[in-house]
């Protein structure tokens, strides 16, 4: 007992003693602190690839070319505050981690107010958060009268692939020399002066740098603007802000000899608004909202002009932010929002695949109400379809009902749960002139931000699921986060490292952290396979999503989605899930770690030329599908439930004659390949291709292996038919896979389904 006390006492006083010596430090050594904090950020702000190095635009000599010396240049940002020995000294106070490796920039909203105010600690002492934001806004006011984040700014994406100098010019070079040939009069066969070309090629990637850099940081600047709109108005936290603005009292204890007080400057002073009502700041942040609300039908045709209440479908999750009326249209949108639910998008096109889904639902129980979120193109005679579907008597189930009515409660053979279904036209709450900036992909970024749940699981209108929609709420991921993303197919599509690039330089600064509290990123998102060269990341069929919480995330995609350097880079919509949380700095998401399976029948017996069996096990078919990471068990899958999505387009001669044995099994006649197509899929086991990472997916081999997890084989199914293998490469390049089997119970389960999807007896 003696023994113990004293190590606890010695532990205290050591303790004591570092605080002191800490105090002692950050009180009387600052300066060396900060030095050697300067050097720790001057390292960081250096990107450790020269291929992305920001300078690299001008970095040239071009003493003899008049046209270089007269060229105006893009001066970049003043990031000398990044060096203040205030900030250098907050970032290791608030232990802010910037691990991006990039140069650094942040918007030049901030800029301008540092300009005004060089000893950060005037604000950070001093402001609380209300007064940040007037700060924040008045100095977009006092740089131009009329800002307002355009949904339609010019954004030119250019030369995507080719950031650096060198790839610039090795992919131009023909396009570089006819340009040269013309300015300089030359004809075809004449030679070329190299050193004059060369200056000439560095020259146009000048101006390319000049423009790629101007945009980034025009990106930068709209982004900001919102997000810190956003963080202002729409999030009501307010012991989370009294708590970041304490931190920052504390830390200015600790460091200030003497406080500077706050003084606005005389330019600041001739900015006379009112932040209170936000309403005007709003118009300016989103334009392209009506600030109305969507039109709510119910299935029986009522219709109205506000969100209905769900009284019988509670969240779990506390409401924080409700009663938040401060003026906005977004604040109250907010505090309208309620319950659980299913948010499904279509048009017209699309309506055998959601009569099926609806289906689909009832036989799994739902009773979550659905909204059908439209860009006012549904018919009145599709509702109609969808109301039946959805409401009609069901009690003639299929016969393969038989062998799994236990895994359902009692009655439920006596007629399926009729689904709430609600119609939601969005067309009325985007405004006028930006109405034709949602196409088809947009409709699901509309259906995010317009559908009226707190909590939703959002799924396209071709998706098979295989679990009661209340499961996804209750995924223990999915709980803590309030998020939850499924992967895409490992195909081992890249993208460039630009891309990755640009992404982190939009994602929170420092500068964001010190100002309104908002995070940077960390290796959660860094380290994503999204974020390091995988293409084809996230897939969307279903999102699970807790829009109060991030009710802010959320209004970043249509944003995103506007900003051609964003839109460009992702293909559809798919990646804004995650991308938008990022830019944000929410790192509250979760992904299932699967990458997507292929599900069907292996393939048995298999054999190589030399009569030996195949190491690597062969699906085929269309479909990607989702497993639990927590169980192994078949959460969803795509493209419906027909082993052929495109049955109806197939040439049944053609595949007869080309499907030899190779991917599927032996059809004898057109009718029992049709009828293969046509019948849903028999799910009998689950291939998850091995994944390394992005940029090692390709394993040539001797062994007749598969060398890729995923390959397209553009015949057979309108010539959309992938295969799947379980294991990639031999020998010292084996890579193994996962490989599920699912039970006869399973399987009894999925033919039900399956029966009832596709509308079997
Ligand atoms: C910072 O770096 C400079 C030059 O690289 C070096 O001379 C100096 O000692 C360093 N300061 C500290 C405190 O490490
Ligand atoms: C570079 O960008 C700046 C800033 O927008 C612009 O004013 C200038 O004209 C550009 N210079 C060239 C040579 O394109
Ligand atoms: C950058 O800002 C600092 C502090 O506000 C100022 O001293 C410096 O002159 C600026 N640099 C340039 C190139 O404008
Ligand atoms: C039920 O399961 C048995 C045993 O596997 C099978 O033979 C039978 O065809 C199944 N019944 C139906 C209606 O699918
Ligand atoms: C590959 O993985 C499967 C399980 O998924 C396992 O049964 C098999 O033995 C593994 N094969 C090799 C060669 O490691
Ligand atoms: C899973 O099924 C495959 C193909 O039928 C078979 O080769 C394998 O042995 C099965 N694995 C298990 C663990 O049952």
């Amino acid at each position: 007992m003696k023994l113990r006390l004293s190590r606890y006492t010695i532990q205290v006083i050591l303790g004591a003693w570092i605080i002191i010596l800490n105090v002692y430090i950050f009180l009387y050594h600052a300066d060396t602190i900060s030095e050697s904090l300067k050097n720790i950020t001057n390292t960081k702000g250096t990107s450790d690839n020269e291929d992305y190095d920001d300078t690299n635009g001008w970095s040239f000599e071009f003493e003899d070319s008049d046209e270089y010396n007269n060229m105006r240049i893009y001066q970049g940002l003043n990031t000398s505050i990044l060096d203040s020995t205030t900030i250098t000294l907050y970032q290791r106070f608030a232990e802010l981690k910037d691990d991006r490796n990039i140069k650094p920039i942040f918007s030049t909203n901030y800029e301008s107010i540092f300009k005004h105010h060089p000893e950060p600690l005037e604000i950070i002492a001093n402001l609380d958060f209300q007064e940040r934001c007037d700060l924040y806004f008045q100095h977009l006011f006092l740089n131009r009268h009329n800002w307002y984040v355009n949904p339609d700014e010019a954004l030119p994406l250019e030369g995507r692939n080719e950031f650096a100098y060198r790839t610039w010019k090795h992919n131009k070079m023909n396009e570089m020399k006819d340009k040269f040939k013309q300015q300089h009069k030359l004809g075809e066969d004449d030679d070329i002066d190299n050193e004059k070309l060369e200056e000439f090629i560095k020259y146009r990637y000048t101006l390319f740098w000049n423009q790629t850099l101007k945009v980034e940081q025009k990106s930068v600047d709209m982004i900001n603007n919102l997000k810190v709109f956003n963080k202002c108005y729409l999030t009501k936290d307010k012991q989370a802000k009294d708590q970041f603005i304490e931190s920052q009292k504390r830390f200015s204890k600790i460091i200030g000899r003497d406080i500077p007080s706050f003084q606005f400057t005389s330019d600041e002073k001739t900015v006379k608004i009112n932040t209170k009502n936000c309403n005007d700041l709003e118009m300016r942040i989103y334009p392209w909202l009506s600030m109305h609300y969507p039109i709510f039908e119910k299935w029986n045709g009522d219709i109205q002009l506000h969100p209905p209440k769900y009284n019988n479908y509670k969240s779990s999750t506390p409401n924080l932010d409700k009663n938040n009326n401060n003026g906005c249209f977004l604040s109250k949108f907010k505090s309208d929002l309620d319950g659980r639910g299913i948010v499904l998008t279509l048009g017209d096109t699309h309506l055998e695949n959601t009569l099926n889904l609806i289906k689909l639902l009832r036989a799994l129980d739902n009773t979550l109400p659905i909204q059908i979120v439209y860009y006012d193109n549904l018919g009145a005679n599709t509702k109609k379809e969808i109301v039946k579907a959805a409401r009609e008597p069901f009690k003639d189930l299929p016969a393969s009902f038989e062998n799994i009515s236990h895994m359902f409660r009692d009655n439920y053979d006596h007629g399926l749960p009729k689904q709430e279904i609600w119609f939601v036209n969005a067309f009325n709450a985007v405004h006028e002139k930006y109405r034709d900036k949602f196409s088809s992909y947009g409709n699901k970024l509309l259906a995010t931000v317009f559908n009226s749940f707190e909590e939703f699981i959002l799924v396209d209108s071709d998706i098979v699921i295989f679990k009661n929609p209340n499961w996804f709420f209750d995924i223990a991921k999915y709980k803590e986060s309030g998020a939850y993303f499924y992967k895409d197919r490992s195909t081992g599509d890249i993208r460039p490292e630009s891309d990755t690039h640009f992404f982190k330089k939009m994602f929170p600064s420092s500068i964001d952290s010190v100002m309104f509290g908002i995070p940077m990123v960390s290796e959660k998102t860094l380290d994503l396979e999204g974020m390091n060269g995988e293409f084809h990341f996230m897939e969307a069929g279903v999102v699970a999503l807790d829009r109060i919480r991030h009710f802010n995330s959320i209004l970043l995609m249509p944003q995103l989605y506007f900003m051609s350097p964003f839109k460009h880079r992702i293909y559809g919509e798919k990646e804004f899930f995650w991308l938008a949380f990022a830019v944000n700095g929410d790192e509250d998401y979760e992904f299932d770690k699967y990458f997507a399976a292929a599900v069907g029948e292996i393939k048995p017996d298999r054999v190589r030329k030399n009569g030996k069996p195949y190491q690597a096990k062969q699906i085929c078919n269309a479909h990607p599908a989702h497993l639990s990471d927590a169980d192994d068990s078949l959460v969803w899958l795509n493209s419906g439930f027909h082993f052929c999505g495109k049955y109806h387009l197939v040439d049944y001669e053609n595949d007869l004659k080309k499907q030899g044995n190779r991917y599927l099994k032996t059809f004898e006649t057109v009718e029992e390949i049709r009828k293969y197509y046509y019948d849903p899929i028999d799910i009998v086991h689950a291939i998850i291709p091995p994944f390394i990472d992005a940029h090692h997916n390709d394993f040539p081999n001797s062994e007749e292996e598969p060398p890729t997890g995923w390959e397209m084989t553009h015949v057979l199914c309108h010539d959309y038919m992938w295969c799947t293998y379980s294991s990639i490469g031999a020998g010292e390049n084996y890579h193994n896979g996962t490989i599920i089997n699912f039970s006869k119970e399973e399987r009894d389960y999925f033919k039900y389904l399956g029966d009832i999807w596709v509308g079997n007896e």
